[in-house]
Order: structure tokens, then C-alpha cells, then sequence
């Protein structure tokens, strides 16, 4: 039996550059997909895991998310006094137990990896769940869940893992494949953003992962990797090195990028397609679109 997997690491405290001028003033996780944050999104996935402590890596700008997830007496004894008891309904995802979210500074931005070992006293001797709110995976069982319940089969650190392009693999972690076992890959090697035909494969890790507490001294001990930045990968890469199991899950579902514009539309078309209350409306608007664009050509 492998020890449950309760605490989840949000790193957050990207700028969000791609995103400006939106990203000025507001968190690119506080960018709405439909009606929801982003962030939402990561954290009922990770609820839906059996994440109980939540653990936001943050930065300068990012008190959004904080007071996103607290409680707003007022908003709500309003919305009674209304009766708008759907509303209130709506708010609940965004209730927070007391002492279940931690929000810890990465004061210098040193990439993913530095993020994550920011969190390490928080993570203490457990494995951790790590979860990138710009993939957003839409799936009949969340992600994380999927990989839980396989960890609970393997033990070891695990990646969510997605075939790519070839010529998409410098920009991700890609994993070298030692077996092949369908669902699950042991890996031999990871390598992050591989200059282009230099990939070891076209498997690339998706922003899911469940890790060992010995990654953190991994962390502490490597030195910059691709960007000049400490990755998660080179740290993961450490693990095997070191004779622990990593294995890639693929898993099921569509992942959208959603630190990319193009990404984020099409996950905006594909929420708002999902959505009962939309889709007949929105779905006759984009066909009427479409049959414009054709007639336009
Ligand atoms: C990060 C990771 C990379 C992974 C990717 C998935 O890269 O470093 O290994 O493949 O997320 O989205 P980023 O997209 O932050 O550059």
C-alpha cells in the first residue's frame, strides 16, 4: 500500500506575460474559462484526487487568488437577502476550510523546479501531488484521479504523460521510454524542451505529477537546466538516475494549453460547448460562423 497522496503544490507565480496586457492587473489563473478561474479547475481536480491541503506557490500580484478563495460574507448575505440560492450554490467550490490552502512566496522567479522546492517544508516527508493550472485537462474522471488510483497500483513518481508533434517537443519535458506498457511508460531519462530532433521520443509530460519527497533534495542540489531556470524535469531526471521508479501515465481525456491564446479559445469553445445552459445557443452561433467564414473564401 503506497501512503495516500493528500497535499497538492499550485505553482502560480508565473507572470503570465503571454497574457498581457489581461495579466497587468489580474493573475493569469484568475482568467475565466466560461465562468470559471482557472484555477478552479485545478483545484477540483485535485479535490476530486483526495487533495485535502492545498499549497499555492505565489508572487508579488497574486492576492486575487487569496481572496478568491475566501469567504465573502457580504457578496453572500446578499445573495440571500435575494434569494438567489443558485448563486450562492455557484460560490461554494471557492469555500476553502480554515487552515486548508498555504500560500508561500517564490520570491525570485527560478522556474518551475525552484517553485516546487519552495513548498518543501510544507510537503514535509509525503508524496505530493503537483498540478500546472494552464493544462486543463476536461476528462469523465479528472486527471489526477486517473493517476492516483494507478500510483496506488506502482508507487514510484509519476507523470501525466501526452504524444506531441515532433515538432512541438522543444517545448516540453519529454520523457525516454525504457518500457512500454500501454497506459503506463517506465522512463529511462527525462529531458526538458530538447532543441528540435533532438527529442529522445515525442512523449511529453502534461502539468500533472505525483512526486516523492526525495525530489526536494534533487531540487535543492541541481543547477539551472533549459532557459536557465531549475527545472521540475532535471530533478525528476535525478530520481531514475538514483534508482527510483518514474513512470509516464497516459492518461484520458483532452488536454487544452491554456498558457497559449489559441489554446485558451479552444478550451473556451469546448467548456461552453459542454455546457448545458449554452450549448444550443452558442453551437447554432458557431455554425453560423463557420458558414460565413466558407462563404467568405
Ligand atoms: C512545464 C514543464 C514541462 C512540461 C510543461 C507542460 O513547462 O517544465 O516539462 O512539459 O510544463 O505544460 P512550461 O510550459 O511551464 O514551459
Amino acid at each position: 500500500m503506497q501512503r495516500k497522496v493528500t497535499k497538492a503544490v499550485f505553482p502560480v507565480a508565473g507572470l503570465g506575460t503571454r497574457f498581457l496586457p489581461a495579466t497587468k492587473s489580474i493573475p493569469k489563473e484568475i482568467m475565466t474559462l466560461v465562468d470559471r478561474p482557472l484555477i478552479q479547475y485545478a483545484i477540483d481536480e485535485a479535490r476530486a484526487a483526495g487533495i485535502t491541503e492545498f499549497i499555492f506557490v505565489t508572487s508579488r500580484g497574486k492576492s486575487a487568488l487569496e481572496d478568491y478563495f475566501d469567504h465573502a460574507p457580504d457578496l453572500e448575505a446578499s445573495l440571500r437577502m435575494k434569494g438567489k440560492d443558485d448563486l450562492i450554490e455557484a460560490l461554494e467550490p471557492t469555500n476553502m476550510e480554515s487552515g486548508a490552502i498555504a500560500y508561500i512566496r517564490q520570491t525570485h522567479p527560478k522556474g518551475l523546479g525552484h517553485a516546487v522546492w519552495c513548498a518543501r517544508r510544507l510537503v514535509g516527508d509525503e508524496p505530493f501531488a503537483v498540478i500546472l493550472p494552464d493544462d486543463v485537462i476536461a476528462a469523465d474522471k479528472p486527471c489526477l484521479q486517473q493517476m492516483v488510483e494507478a500510483y496506488e497500483q506502482t508507487g514510484g513518481a509519476m507523470v501525466a504523460a501526452m504524444e506531441v508533434p515532433p515538432e512541438s517537443t522543444p517545448s516540453y519535458g519529454i520523457l525516454d521510454v525504457a518500457e512500454d506498457m500501454g497506459r503506463m511508460v517506465s522512463v529511462s531519462s527525462m529531458v526538458e524542451k530538447p532543441t528540435l530532433g533532438s527529442a529522445p521520443s515525442n512523449l511529453a509530460v502534461i502539468g500533472r505529477y505525483i512526486l516523492t519527497p526525495s525530489v526536494m533534495n534533487h531540487l535543492n542540489d541541481i543547477g539551472e537546466g533549459a532557459g536557465g531556470e531549475i527545472q521540475l524535469t532535471d530533478a525528476i531526471a535525478r530520481e531514475i538516475c538514483a534508482g527510483e521508479p518514474v513512470y509516464g501515465f497516459r492518461f484520458n481525456g483532452q488536454r487544452f494549453d491554456c498558457g497559449s491564446k489559441a489554446g485558451f479559445l479552444q478550451a473556451t469553445v469546448a467548456f461552453g460547448l459542454a455546457r448545458d445552459d449554452l450549448r444550443d445557443e452558442f453551437q447554432a452561433y458557431l455554425r453560423d460562423m463557420v458558414a460565413l467564414a466558407k462563404a467568405a473564401q
